[in-house]
């Protein structure tokens, strides 16, 4: 049989350990793995690699994708993604397809597998925002990286009696913003699932300074929004224009609350966004095991013809989802998980 695999949307560190699994699963049990280049984007142009045992040696703690990706939606304007698609997979061979990526890129799975595609999903992303599994590959690499930036931030936040507000990623969920934030002993974490009142922030940290504490730590997801939009003039820095799945380029959320707190507090606020930093670089050692228990489980799945699924941890095992299923809602941050957080604030 032969296998295709791509990696679309956002990168992620652990795409590459997903592309070696799949890779060695299939290639070690006598199969072949087409790989298309840039999501997408490669099907619709039939742009391929071969992927062999020694084209993927090496890859495993590297970040990004060897493939490259790209967030190309092939329903976009109308088009019928699904003929075009199907058209480059028979001409290649392909007995199965399977897409690395987070909400678009599994959601055009999905649109493909109710054509009569058959396709096994991977779970990725940072913002961790993915129903059907417990957890998706990248996001405990994110947090990592966030804490590590939070801690350090601390140092600098205590020497100059300062409020630190840290902008981190997550465009609908505030899982990285409440994990990096708990682990980093934040005084507030502002996420996209409660929007916010600046006073209320405010306060929280007068709160705090009132018991002698002369510096804060606020962490805040990008996709955060004032409660009811009004005393903060949000400055964002994207430019308005959406991706080809009309997601807004977020970031900027953490310019207007330095200002805003500064201004109503009289604490001098300082604030830093992570950005891209969050995506880059090599993967931890969890996000390495559990890439790759899921490559190895997609080319199972996909060789076995278990079709219309996608990998998923469940507890410690790793389970196959209805791709349908994973893709309906985004999964929200587990409010028990904020309440924790809330008990350290201020
Ligand atoms: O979806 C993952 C993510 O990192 C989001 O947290 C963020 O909003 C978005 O991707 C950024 O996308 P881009 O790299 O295209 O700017």
């Amino acid at each position: 049989m032969r296998l295709g695999i791509l990696t679309g949307g956002g990168d992620c560190p652990g795409l590459n350990a997903v592309i070696r699994a799949v890779v060695r699963k299939a290639t070690g049990e006598g199969h072949a793995v087409t790989g298309f280049r840039y999501g997408w984007a490669g099907v619709l142009a039939d742009d391929t690699v071969e992927l062999t045992h020694d084209r993927t040696t090496g890859i495993l703690p590297r970040g990004g994708t060897i493939l490259g990706t790209s967030r190309t939606n092939p329903y976009a304007d109308g088009a019928d993604g699904s003929a075009s698609i199907r058209a480059v997979l028979e001409r290649r061979g392909i007995d199965a397809l399977v897409p690395v990526g987070g909400e678009d890129t599994l959601g055009v799975a999905r649109r493909l597998s109710d054509d009569g595609v058959a396709v096994v999903g991977v779970p990725k992303t940072i913002d961790n925002d993915l129903a059907g599994t417990d957890v998706t590959f990248g996001f405990h690499t994110a947090v990592q990286i966030a804490t590590d930036a939070i801690d350090r931030l601390h140092t600098t936040a205590e020497s100059h009696n300062r409020v630190m507000v840290v902008e981190v990623m997550g465009r609908h969920a505030g899982w990285i913003a409440a994990y990096a934030g708990i682990a980093g002993g934040a005084d507030a974490i502002l996420v996209p699932e409660r929007p916010f009142d600046v006073e209320e922030v405010c306060d929280v940290l007068r709160r705090r300074h009132a018991t002698g504490r002369t510096f804060s730590i606020v962490v805040v997801s990008e996709g955060a929004t004032p409660r009811d939009g009004a005393g903060l003039a949000t400055a964002a820095l994207g430019d308005g224009a959406t991706d080809a799945f009309g997601h807004a380029r977020l970031g900027g959320i953490a310019v207007a609350l330095e200002a805003e707190i500064e201004r109503r507090t009289g604490y001098e606020s300082r604030m830093t966004i992570l950005g891209h930093v969050q995506r880059g670089g090599t993967p931890t050692a969890y996000d390495r095991v559990l890439a790759t228990r899921f490559g190895v489980r997609a080319a199972e799945a996909a060789l076995a013809g278990a079709h219309g699924t996608m990998v998923a941890l469940r507890g410690t095992e790793i389970a196959l989802a209805d791709l349908a299923e994973a893709v309906a809602e985004p999964k929200l941050l587990d409010p028990g998980l904020y309440a924790t957080a809330e008990v350290f604030f201020g």
